[in-house]
């Protein structure tokens, strides 16, 4: 594997679980495989599960890790080429990008939407600076308009709880006090639609969220959208619930509805086949679901995050192996 940044870099689904479900059954069988290898990963803002799993699993394999949170202990990197730095950024990432690359094996990387640039967002300005001028294999750890590590360790939830042959997993949005990406959901639309395509064991797709936040045409594809949230939840196994801000011009990255009707509560759950609960945190609770609903027998939050370690180690043994 060159670089880890969308679904189509993971390639057979059913492999890839396969995969997975063995590095469950013993996460050390290849503490070797990294041995004299160096991990950088690098964060453009905050995280505690990427941050934490990814590291878990890199050590699992052997191999020594770096982290270096950008806006504390690093200079700060200016990323648009053909600016006069002469602002409060005193390095340029086209410099810093190889020099890091430079120190390691594989580069991680966790780069944040702007929410008030789409083109340089959705082009993934900052992701691609790694990928051309590193010479490492790179691996998403959050971009702009993929969270690629956080599906795979959702599809891999879904496996392992599954009660049906195409179980209905409904993508839904909720409320929350500031503007956030839509990373989250488009990588979890991309993975879903993946998993839809299967020939068996797939899953039934829906996503459900208010007129006005609809995401890029791209990563819905052919998924249903239903924009009435209770219609959408009748006879779900998957209830995975998150907040985006709007993808449409001209209300790129705005909060267009605070709408507290479209919380997750336990009437909705009840309208669901007995549904599981996901979302990938950190959450706010009483904003995007209720105390009840996260702490109900159904919430598979803390097995969801937990399989972080997974994906990432799947993804990591990888590229290890293609060195
Ligand atoms: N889900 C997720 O990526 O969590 P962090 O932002 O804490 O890494």
């Amino acid at each position: 594997m060159e670089n880890f940044t969308n679904v189509g870099d993971i390639g057979d689904l059913r492999a890839a679980l396969a995969e997975a479900a063995e590095v469950k059954r013993n996460r050390y069988a290849w503490d070797t495989l990294g041995r004299n290898r160096t991990m950088v990963m690098l964060f453009f803002n905050s995280s505690l599960r990427t941050r934490l799993s990814t590291q878990k699993a890199a050590q699992n394999l052997g191999m020594n890790v770096m982290v270096l949170d950008v806006a504390q202990g690093a200079w700060k990197l200016e990323t648009e080429r053909g600016v006069i730095m002469d602002g409060d950024r005193p390095e340029h990432l086209l410099e810093a990008v190889p020099v890091i690359g430079s120190y390691c094996d594989i580069i991680g990387v966790r780069s944040f939407a702007s929410l008030t640039d789409k083109t340089a967002d959705y082009g993934e300005v900052v992701l691609n600076q790694f990928i051309q001028h590193s010479g490492r294999p790179v691996v998403s750890l959050e971009s702009a308009t993929r969270h690629p590590l956080q599906s795979f360790a959702d599809l891999i939830t879904i496996e392992e709880f599954r009660r049906s042959a195409r179980p209905k997993v409904v993508l839904t949005w909720a409320p929350h006090p500031r503007a956030l990406p839509q990373a989250v959901p488009n990588s979890f639309a991309e993975w879903m639609r993946a998993a839809a395509a299967l020939p068996e064991g797939g899953v039934d797709f829906v996503i459900t969220h208010p007129r006005g936040y609809e995401l890029a045409p791209e990563f819905v594809g052919d998924a249903r959208v239903e924009y009435d949230q209770r219609r959408a939840f009748e006879g779900a196994e998957f209830i995975y619930a998150k907040n985006w801000s709007a993808w449409a011009d001209p209300n790129y990255g705005k909060i267009l509805s605070s709408d507290r009707d479209w919380m997750v509560d336990e009437a909705k759950m009840a309208l669901t086949d007995n549904a599981f609960f996901m979302h990938c945190l950190p959450v706010r609770r009483n904003m995007i679901v209720t105390d009840g609903v996260i702490e109900s027998p159904t919430s598979i939050v803390i097995p969801q995050a937990a399989n972080r370690e997974i994906s990432a180690q799947v993804v990591l043994q990888r590229m290890l192996r293609a060195l």
